[in-house]
Formats: C-alpha cells, structure tokens, sequence
C-alpha cells in the first residue's frame, strides 16, 4: 500500500551506519567525565517547550550522536510524516485510516476537510454537545429514575477507552468540580463489577458505554450486566435512557444494544482506539474537571502539537525523546524503559503510556511487509516515585540490563505538606543522579575502609557495593500540573512513538496481534462449558478447561 511519506528500511540509511560506528567509538564514554568537561552540557541539553523542561543531559550522547540522530531523523522523513499526519494523510496502511487525534485539538478557528468534510467543526460540535451534557449534569438537571440527581458516573470501557480517560480523571483531580465521582469498569473479572457496584447507588449512576467498535467483548457483557443491575434496582426499561449514554462510532450498534440514539456521543473512523481520550471519550475527563478544563488539556495537546510540527528536529522535544529510545533500543540493546513519575497524580501514566507505546510500537514487519532486522517498540512500565525506589530502582542501578528511564516531575506540589514536596524533588534528582555517578569500587572500599572493616572483609563486600553508574535517564520537569500541562505532557509521548514508528517504518496505528487473542478466546469458550470438546485443540488447553470445569 502506498506510503504518505518515505519509509525505508533504516539500516540503510546512511545515519543508522554512522551511527553504528559511533556507539562503537563511544564504548567508554563517561556521562559524568563529560559533565566535568562541559559545564554548559545541561543548557546544551535540555529543550524547552513553554513552561515544560527536558533534561536529556544525563544521555550516553556527545553532540556527533545527537546530530547523527537528527540526521537519522531527517533521512527517515520524520517532519514530513508529522506533517502528513496532521494533514490526515492515510498512514495507517494496514487499515487504510488516518490518524488524525490532532483535529480532536484544533481550535474551533480551524479547519480540516477531510473526506469531503470539516472534521474541526465536527468535533467542535460534539464538544457543544458534551458541554450540554456535562451542565445537565454537574447543575442536577439529569436526574436518575426516581427523580435524584445523578452523583456517580461508571465509564464502562476498556483499552483506549478506559486508560486514557482514567488518566486524566486521576491526575487532574485537584480540579474536580466536586460533582460527579468517576468510577471505570474496564475488565471482564466479575469482581471490578461487584466492587464499583457497591460504591454507588442505582438511582444515582450514570454509565457511559465507551466503545469504538461497539464490539469489544469485556465493554459488551459489562454494559449488559450494568443494565440488568439497574433493572433489578427497580429502574424500568424505559428509564434506562436516563442511565446509560453511550460514546461510539458505530452508533447503529450502540443503538441496537438499546441506548437512546440521543444519548450517544459519536466519535470516528479516524481516531485510533489508543488515541482516543480527546474525543467524546473524554466524557468522564469533562464530567470531572467541567468543559472549561477539559478544553485547556486539548489546548496544551495542541500546542505541543504545534511544537512537534515546527520546532527543529535537534530542538523537538517529542524527536529528541523518540531519537533517544532508537539510540538505546537499536544501539545500546535496550529492551525496555521505564516511566518515573514523581506525582501521585499520575500513578496511571505507565499503563497508559503501555497502551500508547506497546500497541503502537509492538510490531515486527515494516509497512512493506518486510520483517525487521531490528528492534521496535520496548517493553514500557514503571510506577510512582518515590515508592519505585523501594521496589525496582535495585535493578536500575545494580542489574544486569541497560533500562533508559524518564524522571517525570511537577516543580508545585497541588497539597504541600511540610517539606514533602521538597523531599519528593530532591529525591527524583538523586535517583537520576544516582543512575549517572554509580559508585565506584575505591569509593565503596574508602567507605568500609572508615566503618573500620578488615580488608578482607573490604575485599568480600566492597564488590556488592559497586554502582557501575552511566546509566541514562531524561527529567521532564513540570510546573505544575495541571490541565493544559497534562494535555501536553500526554501528546508528548503520542509524538514520541510516532517518530519511532516512522523512523523503523512500522505502523503504529493497527494492532492485528491483540486480534488473536480474541478469536481464540471465542473458541476456548464453549470448551468451558462443555458445550465444544475442543477436538483438534492441544493438551494444555483442553487439561486446563477440564479443570475449570471441575471447579
Ligand atoms: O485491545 C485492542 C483494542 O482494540 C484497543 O486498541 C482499543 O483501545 C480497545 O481494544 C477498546 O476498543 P473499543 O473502544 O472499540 O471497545
């Protein structure tokens, strides 16, 4: 299928050989030798966008690595594949789609024609819509079946229509309006059903089916065992229209489940499910924090946005981020990366960026259908600062494996508490700190010297000690976060994978892999039950239904 923008095979482009001959040459580089010999190396290396700093001086890079990096960049055609994204080229070649989440962003001065129609002022009219909905509800003119205002809001989805909207619900609580709680019921584990159901009172909830296709099983059977609920607390048919609103693009189903055709929100063919949460499937964003706030985080992704298409590639900070994961994926054997964030605000950001980077990135053919030679997406986790510290930071420092870390950290606390957030800073620096100075074996011997230790017990033990240090991390430093940070804080990260995308020639907008799951999980069913024998299946599988049978 033809491609909107070159897309080559990056082993060949001249940048990727130099850049091999470079990791090469750069075999014994000390991050902390070029600190001391480089005292601006910090104003050299961080990259500001607004208010948003990145540090991304404490890298395994010299200034020939980043500017083979930004030539790799440009041999990829990185600024004409954001352009052309933004343009609503059909670069998700697999299903012939666009990626256009950036129209969800643009300001309603704006305009897009895309097949013949402007999206912007699409969007802008659904978010018309959604403001209706979330003044209706937050002021208490939506009431429940027996006349009470609506309190509790129960987002039933999964994916993208859950990891996103939770996200942010989380993460901008401090400005929460105060009327509506937030309750997402993504998994088809019964047991997330019975606990949220017991928090809220029929009456009083709103569910909001989230489903792209409409078809996703968990979201299918959830929405079912949410509207028999209502119907045994004494709801009638004819009142759920007032419980359960819908966000899909294919409204012909959510209307043949049942839900009002006016309850439905619409979304499109041209958003990925991963991409989603700017949409009306930021529903619950705006039923939280109210319209004015849900607008500011589509701001800040838009201006970030803006950033991606213009600021050049060695002063970009999505390309430097997503250059900087090719470095160590591709050159350094990387193979995962983990996301450190110093807010409790944002425990939720590492499985939402897994969602954004893994089922985009997790790819092993290019658009040509040729296998890569070499590594795409890594494994992406991490949690909250500080509590990682006490948990895996043991690897990042004394493991075996390379793991390139992002620092993520808002400067203001929203609830200061005695020196707290002074505490949660200087402990982000130490960690990155940490990670970059090691700690050498003479100065792990010195410190058991001073303890008094024999030296044969400094000899047995020093050893354990020893940090080997130059590993690599950037600091994204906030000032706070707030709406319009955290939009642009997630955009972010979208351009991130999709850069790495273009520069390995994959495509980070189908994800046929979770497909098989799916299909088979729809054979192993009726095995279950007995209902199939499951003749032709492998033992494993027919061993392990027999015993769920048996329970
Ligand atoms: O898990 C695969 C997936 O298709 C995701 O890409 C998507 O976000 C999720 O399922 C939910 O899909 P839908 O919104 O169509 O229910």
């Amino acid at each position: 299928m033809q491609q909107a923008y070159p897309s080559v095979n990056p082993a060949s482009l001249p940048a990727w050989q130099a850049l091999l001959q470079q990791r090469a040459a750069m075999q014994y580089y000390s991050m902390q030798a070029a600190f001391d010999a480089d005292p601006q190396r910090f104003e050299r290396m961080s990259v500001h966008h607004q208010d948003m700093l990145l540090d991304y001086s404490k890298n395994l890079i010299d200034s020939t690595t980043l500017s083979l990096l930004t030539q790799l960049a440009e041999q990829a055609g990185v600024p004409q594949a954001l352009q052309a994204q933004y343009d609503g080229a059909l670069i998700n070649t697999t299903e012939h789609r666009a990626a256009l989440h950036s129209a969800l962003r643009r300001p309603a001065s704006d305009s897009l024609i895309f097949e013949g129609e402007d999206i912007v002022a699409a969007v802008h009219q659904v978010h018309a819509r959604m403001e209706h909905l979330v003044n209706q509800l937050q002021g208490g003119q939506w009431t429940g079946f027996d006349g009470q205002t609506i309190t509790d809001v129960v987002n039933i989805g999964i994916g993208g229509s859950f990891l996103g909207p939770q996200l942010a619900v989380e993460a901008l609580q401090p400005f929460a309006s105060g009327h509506l709680r937030c309750h997402f019921l993504a998994n088809i584990d019964s047991s997330e059903f019975h606990q949220i159901s017991r928090q809220v009172v029929p009456a009083r909830t709103l569910f909001i089916v989230s489903s792209k296709s409409f078809g996703t099983l968990e979201t299918l059977k959830n929405a079912q065992a949410a509207r028999q609920w209502m119907l045994d607390s004494g709801c009638s048919e004819a009142d759920l229209a007032r419980h359960f609103i819908a966000v899909s693009s294919n409204v012909s189903k959510a209307v043949a489940f049942g839900i009002a055709e006016e309850n439905i929100l619409p979304m499109w063919d041209w958003v990925g499910g991963r991409y989603s949460m700017w949409s009306a499937i930021g529903l619950p964003i705006a039923l939280s924090v109210g319209m004015a706030h849900f607008r500011a985080l589509l701001d800040g992704a838009w201006q970030m946005d803006q950033h991606a298409l213009h600021a050049p590639l060695n002063a970009n900070m999505p390309v430097i981020m997503a250059l900087l994961g090719i470095w160590y994926a591709n050159f350094h054997g990387a193979q995962s990366h983990a996301v450190l964030a110093y807010d409790n605000y944002l425990q939720s950001l590492p499985d939402y960026l897994q969602q954004l980077d893994m089922e985009s990135n997790g790819k092993r053919v290019r658009h040509d259908g040729q296998p890569l030679a070499y590594a795409s997406g890594p494994v992406i986790w991490g949690n909250i600062g500080t509590n990682g510290q006490h948990a895996y930071h043991q690897l990042l420092l004394q493991g075996t494996q390379v793991v390139p870390a992002d620092f993520i950290i808002a400067a203001r606390s929203q609830n200061p508490v005695a020196d707290h957030q002074q505490w949660l800073f200087a402990n982000c620096l130490s960690q990155s700190q940490a990670l970059m100075l090691g700690k050498p074996l003479a100065r792990a011997e010195d410190e058991l010297r001073q303890k008094g230790l024999s030296e044969p017990q400094i000899k047995a033990l020093a050893v354990h000690k020893v940090i080997p240090g130059n590993r690599p991390s950037n600091t994204l430093v906030l000032p706070q976060l707030d709406p319009q940070r955290l939009g642009a804080l997630i955009a972010l990260y979208e351009h991130k994978v999709f850069v790495q995308s273009v520069i390995w020639g994959i495509n980070a907008f189908d994800q046929w892999g979770v497909e098989l799951g799916k299909e088979l999980g729809d054979q192993v069913y009726p095995l279950l039950d007995g209902s199939s024998d499951g003749a032709g299946l492998d033992s494993s599988t027919l061993g392990l239904a027999a015993l769920y049978r048996q329970a």
